[in-house]
């Protein structure tokens, strides 16, 4: 019995030595942190994170929002969108900028209610300076990237709204 109580207290201190340590501490737990929590600036790891490790449609809708309510040309006829919950909070503080890591999911349908396709603003500090550090992402709904990254088409027409950190649809600050 009492062997059996020294060898695992032997074990135990073996367990906490600090040779037992990685050769870089907290290296990967950094990368797995940052791997889980944000998504890579590509569209295939952008759909994942926001359907299969988080469900955007369980994310707030845009402030004064709601579903399925009238868009215009090119996003569809009728819009739902939603942002992450983290920029629920940015938009509501009026910061001029929303924050690193901010999503921003508009799903576009016809007029029969059809979903056609999903697009995505997904801020990343440093991608893209010169054009509101945006990554832009569009989607159809069995998953097949149709544009994505520092897309031209959604820069040009969203550079209108510049001033108001690229967003459309309600103001920033
Ligand atoms: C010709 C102009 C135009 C182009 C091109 C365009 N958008 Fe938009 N976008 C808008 C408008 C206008 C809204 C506001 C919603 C509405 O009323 O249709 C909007 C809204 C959005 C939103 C919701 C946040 C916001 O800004 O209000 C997202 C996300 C978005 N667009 C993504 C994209 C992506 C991704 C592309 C490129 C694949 C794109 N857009 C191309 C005009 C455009």
């Amino acid at each position: 019995m009492r062997a059996r109580f020294a060898i695992c207290m032997v074990a135990l201190l073996l367990m906490f030595q600090p040779g037992c340590k990685k050769e870089h501490p907290g290296q990967t737990d950094i990368d797995l942190k940052t791997s889980v929590e944000r998504p890579q600036a590509n569209g295939v790891s952008v759909i994942a994170y926001i359907t299969e490790m988080k469900d955007y449609r369980q994310w707030p809708f845009f402030p004064n929002k709601g579903t399925l309510y009238p868009g215009k040309h090119p996003h569809g006829s009728l819009l739902v969108t939603y942002v992450s919950p983290e920029t629920l909070i940015a938009l509501q503080n009026n910061e001029a900028r929303l924050p690193d890591g901010t999503i921003i999911v508009k799903e576009n349908y016809n007029l029969q209610k059809k979903l056609q396709t999903t697009t995505v603003m997904y801020r990343i500090d440093g991608y893209n300076p010169e054009n509101g550090d945006w990554f832009w992402l569009e989607y159809t709904p069995d998953q097949t990237v149709l544009k994505e990254g520092k897309a031209e088409g959604c820069i040009n027409c969203h550079r209108a709204v510049k001033s108001n950190d690229w967003i459309f649809s309600g103001p920033v600050n």
